[in-house]
This record gives structure tokens, sequence and C-alpha cells, in this order.
């Protein structure tokens, strides 16, 4: 097990959590891998890989923007993911598409290389997080191009804190894991694109607010996101309690949208 993530694990929470990630991320995250693929200016003819690619919603977009010509690879090592981004490129009609099940910190060096590398709510799951940059900038063909996309200091606030507290007030002893904030600090974003020998690297951040538009949605967003974790870890009487609290705080302040900020990096191949 990991000792970054302090025995956060990635693989079966978000197997586990595929149909709900899917169905959350519509509306509370998906922009963000759309913004990558933007920031990258992915063009048609391009080939492009994408990981992890989740449920696949980076993947469809650039494999959209590559046409004609282009392919995009997408890698997730957790299986549901992988299968709902196979469903969405198929209904999308898209043939130049290829997935696989893999993990991205071992990923074979010796392969075509690629235009553009995706890495969105990726880069923090690995332990060694400049050495996962290293890896896919070796991938990339001279000139080519990495976008790596983390959330910042703001994630789903303020009802984060809210979930965080009320956790530590029911069950004191479980910490809420949130593998994300390790790179929440732009400088320490900085440092890992240093440590990974990048030193030309374009840093935007981005706030948005996102409307909340019932208490469902916050649980939508907890089932769907790595907070599920904690709720695994709970019995059903103190998640139903949990449950019951945020419910009523966001009913009592009249709560109607949170916020999230997010990193976007874009930086080119090593010359
Ligand atoms: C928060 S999701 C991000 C997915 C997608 N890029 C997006 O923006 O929606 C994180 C994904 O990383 C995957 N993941 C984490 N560590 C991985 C690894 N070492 N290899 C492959 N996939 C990994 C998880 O399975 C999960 O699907």
């Amino acid at each position: 097990m990991s000792e970054a993530l302090k025995g956060f694990d990635p693989k079966s929470i978000y197997d586990e959590a595929s149909r709900d990630y899917e169905d959350a991320a519509r509306d509370f995250w998906q922009y963000i891998s759309l913004r990558t693929v933007e920031r990258l200016g992915v063009r048609a003819g391009e080939r492009v890989l994408d990981v992890p690619c989740g449920s696949g919603a980076s993947l469809v977009l650039a494999a959209e923007r590559v046409s004609p010509g282009g392919t995009v690879v997408g890698i997730d090592y957790a299986e549901q993911m992988v299968v709902i981004a196979r469903e969405k490129a198929l209904s999308a009609g898209l043939a130049n598409v290829e997935l696989s099940v893999a993990d991205m910190t071992t990923l074979d060096s010796n392969q075509e290389p690629f235009d553009a590398v995706v890495c969105s709510l990726g880069l923090f799951f690995a332990d060694d997080m400049p050495g996962l940059l290293r890896s896919l900038c070796d991938l990339l063909r001279p000139g080519g191009r990495i976008g790596v996309a983390v959330f910042g200091e703001l994630v789903f606030d303020p009802m984060r804190q809210v979930f965080v507290e009320t956790v530590a007030e029911l069950a004191p002893g479980l910490e809420v894991l949130q593998p994300w904030r390790r790179t929440e600090d732009l400088s320490v974003l900085r440092g890992v694109f240093e440590a990974a020998g990048i030193a030309d690297v374009d840093i935007v951040t981005d706030d948005d607010r996102l409307p909340l538009r019932s208490p469902d949605d916050w649980w939508r967003i907890i089932m769907g996101s790595g907070f599920r974790r904690t709720i695994a870890a709970l019995d059903d009487s103190t998640a139903g309690e949990l449950r019951k609290r945020c419910d009523a705080c966001i009913a009592e302040n009249a709560i109607d949208h949170i916020v999230s900020r997010t990193h976007y990096a874009v930086a080119g191949a090593k010359t």
C-alpha cells in the first residue's frame, strides 16, 4: 500500500464508485478534464494519451478534436471506469479510441510517441509524482506537450469542511483521506515539475462556482468521488447520521453552490 496515499486505494475506490462517478462528474468536475484538453489545443491528426482517463469525458472530446486522422489512447487501472469510457466512445461513434486497463506509473516507454498527454486529476495518486511526470514526458515526441489538472485549495467548499468536521465529530480517529491535497499548493505543484526536470510550465488557476440544487447533489458528489472511501469506512448508522447532518446544514444555511479551485499546468516536452 502506498505510503503517500496513507491507505487510500484509488483502484478499488474508483472501480466501486464508477457509475456514481460518471453521474456526479457531469455536474461537478467533468469540466476540469475538458478544459485540460482545450488548454492543450489538441488538433486534427494528433496522437493523444489520456491518463488516467477515468470514465472518459476528456477521451471523447480529444477523440473528436483529433479527427480526422488522429487517435486517442486512454488508460486507467479501475476496470469499471474503462468500461464506462468504452461505452461512451462507442455511443459517440468514435473509432479512433484505444482503451486499456493499466497502471499509469508503469507504462511501456517503447511506444509510438504522443503529440499530447492529458493528465486530469491523476498526478496526486502517484507515489512518485515527479517520476510520473518524467515518464509521461518521455512518451512525447519533440515539440509535444502535457496538460496536468489538479485541485487547488478549494474543493467543493464550503461543504467539504462541513463533511470533514462532521466526520471528526461522529468518528473521531477516522481521517478523511484526500490525496488531491498533495498538490493543492501552487508552489508544491511547481516543485513537482521542477523535480521532474521540467522548468518551463504555464500554470493557470480557475475558481468555479458549481450550483448545488439540493442536498441530494452533495451526496451524489460524496458517493461519486474519492470521499466515498470515508463512507466505506463508516458503519451504516454513522454514515446515515453524517448524511442527515450534511443535509441539515445545506437546508439551514440555504447553500445553493459550492466552489472548486483547479490548477491547470501545460508544459512542453523536454528538448
Ligand atoms: C479522479 S479520477 C480522474 C479521471 C479523469 N481523468 C477525470 O478527470 O475525470 C482518478 C482516476 O485515476 C485512476 N488512477 C489512479 N491511480 C492510477 C494508476 N496508478 N494507474 C491508472 N489509473 C489510476 C483511478 O482509477 C481513477 O479512475
